[in-house]
């Protein structure tokens, strides 16, 4: 069995991280999104792996080159534009060939993996395994129709949802699903829906099964999922502190430091991590909190916050939480007269000041 992970898309709704970033390399507990998805398959027991990637820019490439230092071959196939989810199934045909295969939405994260799926599809023996979970705001999302445990329509983000089910990207098909993502046409905004597809499978009378999650799942579309995948994710470490820490400091809870990374006169209070090279000086770390390499956290309070690497956060009188930062970004305190704050912000910034 081979997998197929989305990689490419606008990434919309993350800018401005996303102007200058791959959104599945944004860190959630210090690792890119995408490193998840990578992780699930192997311990699913595939190897070989296609990634979808925007035509342009080597980001992607530039982390994970051919796949072994993940234990896995990777092949990467560059799409024309981000046209939908069924054209990525389409134009990775030549790849996937004849066999059985999972498709995986590079930004969802689920605890717990995908092995459980992959097992129950090859039970089933059916065409298409779908994954469910129950959500709250099912008109983000594809959403199924169920009638006496069996999936009779499926909706494209409908304004008026059948169930209160999303179906999530995890995705299970044998070879009937080519010739499905080779016969619909483009939605009224213009994709290729994989919903469309689903459809056309359960038009043509083809064996769809389906698995609920019952665990956690997140597909990161916004800021705010983000910092809910981190969280989620950093409920499940255990502690390891490899770095320094002085006398001075406090460390609670589950805490990783990462070798390399100093604390000094500090109170981390966990679940949270901070990566190598960090300095967090005379700070409070508070939980739900991953600070990456090299960043300088001073005089400063960060709770419930992803920071990505390089960053810098001096002198800040209130605590800084529920935020999100790209690299090289500093928080500084203004130094010289006026005092007043200034900003360097590029497009589609958003600062919230008390
Ligand atoms: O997360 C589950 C949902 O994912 C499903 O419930 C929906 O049925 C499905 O359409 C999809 O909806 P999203 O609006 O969340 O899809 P998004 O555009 O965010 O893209 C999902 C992933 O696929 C993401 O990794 C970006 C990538 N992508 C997307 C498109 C449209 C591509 O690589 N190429 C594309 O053309």
């Amino acid at each position: 069995m081979k997998a197929l992970i989305t990689a490419g898309g606008h990434g919309t709704r993350l800018r401005p991280i996303t102007h200058t970033q791959n959104k599945h390399l944004i860190p959630i507990a210090n690792k890119p999104i995408l490193n998840y998805a990578l992780e699930y398959v192997k311990e699913a027991g595939i190897t070989e792996v296609g990634i979808i990637t925007n035509k342009d820019g080597t980001e992607v490439q530039d982390v994970y080159g051919d796949g072994s230092k993940l234990g896995l071959s990777i092949t990467y196939i560059p799409q024309e534009k981000p046209s939908g989810l069924a054209d990525c199934v389409r134009i990775a045909e030549p790849f996937l060939g004849d066999e059985p295969f999972i498709f995986y939405l590079g930004d969802n994260i689920i605890v717990g993996g995908v092995k459980r799926f992959v097992e129950e599809f090859q039970k089933n023996r059916s065409n298409c395994h779908l994954v469910l979970a129950k959500v709250p705001d099912p008109e983000r999302f594809g959403v199924p129709e169920i009638r006496n445990n069996q999936i009779v329509g499926i909706e494209e983000k409908p304004k008026k949802p059948k169930s209160d089910y999303a179906v999530t990207g995890i995705y299970l098909y044998d070879k009937t699903i080519f010739e499905a993502v080779n016969s619909i046409k483009p939605s009224a905004r213009g994709e290729m829906e994989i919903s469309d597809a689903h459809q056309y499978l359960i038009d043509k009378g083809l064996k769809i099964s389906y698995s609920e999650i019952t665990g956690w799942w997140k597909d990161t579309g916004k800021p705010s999922d983000l910092l809910e995948a981190n969280r989620l994710v950093l409920d499940n470490i255990s502690k390891n502190i490899a770095g320094d820490v002085d006398s001075n400091s406090v460390i609670s809870g589950r805490v990783i430091i990462e070798k390399g990374a100093k604390i000094q006169n500090s109170n981390v209070r966990g679940p949270a991590i901070i990566g190598a090279g960090t300095q967090i000086i005379n700070a409070y770390i508070g939980p739900y909190t991953a600070i990456e390499q090299n960043c300088i956290i001073k005089n400063s309070e960060v709770e419930f916050s992803i920071i990505s690497q390089n960053c810098e956060i001096l002198n800040q009188k209130i605590r800084i939480e529920a935020s999100l930062l790209g690299k090289n970004v500093k928080i500084i305190e203004a130094n010289s007269k006026p005092y007043t704050n200034r900003f360097i912000l590029g497009d589609q910034s958003l600062i919230e000041i008390r």
